[in-house]
């Protein structure tokens, strides 16, 4: 490990709490920090695991409100700008407030992270998940 660095973050005091419930179920051994770089190395790993060149298929799923200001229209524009790589995506109103969204992708491996990270990146986007399989062709 190389030398620690200290940096300061910004959270909802919500997602701390959750945070903090998640440090605390991982046992006495774990300190914020330690689970902090847990989750940081997993994000990373998973990152890595397929050849950029590759084929990949995937689902990327988003929670975001709806009235948070122009968000819709960013993530149409988006996925306007990239249709030849989305390939069908299902919108659920969860509620007043929340949608759901379920957006399926494929082409190339490091195309489609940098677009899933994109998405993900919009202001507003509560949560959201990259998951994918390789198709075994290269492109
Ligand atoms: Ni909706």
């Amino acid at each position: 490990m190389g030398e620690l660095v200290r940096f300061s973050v910004a959270v909802p005091e919500d997602l701390l709490a959750q945070f903090d419930n998640l440090v605390a179920r991982r046992g006495i051994a774990k300190n914020r920090s330690e689970v902090l770089r847990d989750l940081i190395r997993d994000a990373l790993v998973s990152e890595e695991w397929d050849d950029p060149m590759q084929e990949i298929v995937g689902t990327l799923t988003l929670v975001f409100d709806h009235h948070a200001s122009d968000l819709q229209s960013k993530l149409d524009q988006l996925q306007h700008r990239h249709h030849e790589q989305i390939i069908s995506a299902m919108h659920v109103h969860l509620d007043a407030h929340n949608c759901l969204e379920v957006i399926v992708l494929r082409g190339r491996s490091d195309e489609i992270r940098l677009l899933a990270e994109s998405i993900l990146g919009v202001k507003g986007v509560k949560h959201g998940q990259l998951s994918t399989t390789t198709t075994g062709r290269y492109l």
